[in-house]
Formats: structure tokens, sequence, C-alpha cells
């Protein structure tokens, strides 16, 4: 099929990869004139591994290609997949500005008719809204089709190629057949359901899987009250299949682009309706305090952080990924940075991103983990990359003014601290 993808972000350029990579001849358009010139020169504008290779391969074969115009693109595709950002407003509602400029230049572009689907995560209501804006200027016919992406970052090319399900929102009959067929080659799981039901089942599914982590870290903290081991705890809800197994690793909670974004959206679209979602509004607020969990244990352990200086493993908001937004790194640097410490902190690809973001005289950016723990009081695990799970603690420890390790992350076991002498802090587990 010939698909055209709008918005060349994570969503975007992994879609289009990946229908390319089926054999379908795709173009994927961005305004931003620069991104689509260096994806021509084959730089890549995001950090996912395997995409570089795909994106490669699949122009190299000419399936895949970039323009920063999407008129001739659009004319020649039967499908066009609207994959712009959907940022968050001041009062957490989604920002639905792209998406509206995209729909009315696809309006302009149609030559006939055209299959818009929709990835892009909008509330419930917009790609009836695509389809008023797209209706009013152009009398060509169309379909408007909702297909929410669950993909992670990190993993998004395999998750795309084997997803758990498809959901295809859709009230045309022909817009669906099409759109199944385009998606039979990855699963046989494919939903056909009305298009709010679609557009719901993205911010229920996130909501819920961020439900799942505040609710393990809040089981974490009572562990550590009552002396149990919420790791044990959670592989011994697992076996329950009603529950699940994952998105039960307790930590410092979850940052990146989408579950503090869709919770506050999904917060908004219920108070449109005046609804208050007392459980959603509950996780949010969990997920903030846990991150400020580390500044507590530093405490605990250092009394004043004054002078202090604190070791930072990982900023990432997880490992594989340079991706910082709503990091829980980002508030816990900037509470020591508050409490007048001295940082030093280190990421294998997150630090140039995070600099744009935080800047402060009292930071020192290192270039590996055991210079982060080079006359440190504290160190605190933040991402849990394979970098940091293979320090040679005993190494570590050497190097640091006292051995105090803050693991936010879980990562270490006891047998490997037992060797050590280090205070040691993580989340949920005896110390
Ligand atoms: C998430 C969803 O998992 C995807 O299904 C969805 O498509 C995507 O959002 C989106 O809406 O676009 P992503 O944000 O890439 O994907 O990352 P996750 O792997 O889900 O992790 C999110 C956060 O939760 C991370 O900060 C991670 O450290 C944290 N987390 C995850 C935990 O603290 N505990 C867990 O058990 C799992």
């Amino acid at each position: 099929m010939k698909i055209t993808v709008i918005g060349t972000g994570y969503v975007g350029l992994v879609s289009g990869v990946c229908f390319a990579e089926l054999g379908n001849e795709v173009v994927c358009v961005d305004k931003i004139k620069a991104k689509i010139d260096s994806l021509n020169r084959g730089e890549v504008p995001i950090y996912e591994p395997g995409i570089e290779e795909l994106i490669e391969k699949n122009t190299k074969e000419g399936r895949l290609s970039f323009s920063d115009n999407l008129t001739e693109p659009v004319e020649n595709s039967e499908i066009i997949i609207i994959a712009v950002g959907t940022p968050p407003l001041p009062n957490g509602e989604a920002d639905l500005q792209y998406v509206d400029q995209v729909a009315r230049d696809i309006a302009l572009a149609m030559n006939g008719y055209k299959i818009v689907m929709t990835k892009s995560t909008v509330p419930v209501g917009t790609n009836e809204r695509i389809k008023g804006i797209i209706s009013e200027l152009t009398a060509h016919p169309f379909d408007v089709v909702s297909v929410p992406e669950f993909l992670r970052e990190g993993s998004a090319i395999k998750d795309t190629l084997n997803p758990d399900r498809i959901i295809i929102g859709s009230d045309s009959p022909k817009a669906q057949e099409q759109i199944t067929r385009l998606h039979q080659p990855l699963t046989d799981n494919i939903i056909i359901t009305d298009i709010r039901s679609a557009e719901m089942i993205k911010y229920a599914s996130n909501a819920f899987l961020a439900t799942k982590i505040s609710f393990i870290n809040e089981i974490a903290n009572i562990c550590e009250k009552v002396g149990a081991d919420v790791t044990k705890v959670a592989v011994g809800m697992g076996y329950d299949k009603r529950i699940g197994s994952s998105f039960l690793q307790a930590g410092i909670g979850y940052g990146g682009s989408c579950f503090p974004k869709d919770t506050g959206a999904l917060i908004q679209i219920a108070g449109n309706v005046n609804y208050e979602f007392k459980l959603l509004k509950a996780v949010v607020d969990v997920n903030t305090d846990q991150r400020f969990n580390v500044i507590a244990k530093l405490k605990e352990s250092l009394g004043d952080l004054k002078d202090r200086t604190i070791g930072i493993w990982g900023l990432a908001f997880k490992p594989n990924t340079d991706d910082i937004r709503d990091a829980p790194a980002i508030d816990i640097v900037e509470a020591l940075v508050a409490a007048g410490a001295r940082i030093r902190v280190y990421d294998p690809i997150a630090m140039p991103n995070f600099k744009r973001v935080v800047q402060h005289a009292s930071i020192e950016w290192c270039d590996e983990p055991y210079e982060v723990a080079t006359g440190c009081d504290a160190v605190c695990l933040l991402t849990e990359w394979d970098e940091f799970k293979n320090v040679d603690l005993i190494q570590a420890e050497a190097l640091m003014k006292q051995p105090i390790l803050i693991d936010g992350r879980n990562v270490f076991s006891k047998e490997q601290i037992e060797k050590t002498n280090f205070s040691y802090y993580s989340v949920g587990r005896p110390s």
C-alpha cells in the first residue's frame, strides 16, 4: 500500500519505517526541513535501537523516503497517518493545534478517496473533529480511523512489529477492511471498535499502567516500614494471571513523554465532563512523591545535604533512551541543587539533553560511573542502564568519601552488597 506518515517523532518515524519494512511504499513527512535533510543524509533524530539499520535498508530498497512537503505524498497515497505531537497545555489538556493544522493540510492536498489514520494520542472526540475540519475544506471522499500506538521508547521497533494487539476505531467498513489488511502481517489480535472507544483505549491503557506503578511503589513504601521485600511481593502477585507480572517494578516513579502527559490529559478529559478521576489524581501524586524519597533517604543517611557531594548514575527516564522528558532525575537533581549539594552526574547517552534542561555551577558532568563516584558522600542510581548494573561496586566504593548507595531501581542484589561496606538503601527491600 502507499502510505504517507506526517510527523517524524517517535511514533511517526517508527511506524513509517515498520510499514516500509512490511513491504509498503512509505513517505515520512515533517514540516521541519532540517529534520528531513538530516534523515535524507541517514542521520536519525531519535535514539532507538535498530532504527538506523531499518531506515538504511528500506531507503536503499526504495520503499522509504522523506519529504518536507505533504502535497505530493498525500496525492499518491491511499492511507495518510497523522503522527504529530499532542503536547500538554498548562492545564494538562492535550494541545491539538498540530493535529488541526495537519488535518487542514491533508484536506487541501486531497485528490480522491483517502483513509486518514490517527496515531497521535488524542482526546476522545478528536477524530470526529478531524473529520469535521477535512470535510469543510474538501469535497473528496475520505474516512477517519483511530489506530492508537502502544510502542515503548527503547523497544519501539520490536513493539511495533510484534504488538500485543492492534486497535482499529472506525465507522466505515471499507476503511476497516483496508486498515485491517495493513496490520494483518503483525498480529491476529486485531480489535475493531467505534472511534471514541479506540481513543479511550489508549488513555485507559497508559493510565492503568501508571496506576500499577504507583500501586507497587506505595506497597514498596509500606514494605520498608514493615520489613517485607517488594520484589518478592511483586513476584508473588504477578503469578496471578488477573494481575500479571509486568509493570510491578518499584522504583522512583514513572517519567517520560507519555505517562505524565496522558494521565494529566485523562484527568482533564474527565474534568471536562464534570467527572473527578480521584484514583488517577492519587496515582499522579504518589508518583511525584516517590521521586523525592531519594532525597529523604539521602537526608536520613547524611543529615544536611549542604556541601555534600552526591553522585548520580543515570538521567534518562528509563534505560535505552536519551529521553529526559519528565525524568525523575530532573526533580532530584534540582532538589539537590536547592539543598546546596555538589552533584556529579553521568548517563551513557542522555547527558546532552539533560544539560539543555538543567544547568548549574554545582553540577559536574562526568564521563563514566567511577568518575562520578570519586569523592562522593553518596551515589544514587536513578536509571537502570546495564553499564551501572555491571559496575564493580568494590572499585566504586574505594573511590568514595563514604560508602552510601541509594539504589532507586533495585538493581543490586543482597549478595552483591554484602561483599561491600556500602550503607545500601533500595526501594521497598530490607536494607
Ligand atoms: C509508555 C507505554 O508503555 C507504551 O505502551 C505507550 O505506547 C507509550 O507510553 C506512549 O504512550 O507512547 P514509554 O513511556 O516509552 O511507553 O515507557 P515505559 O517502558 O512504559 O516506561 C515508562 C516509565 O515507567 C519509565 O519511567 C519506567 O522507569 C517506569 N516504570 C515502568 C516503572 O517505574 N516500573 C515498571 O514496572 C515499569
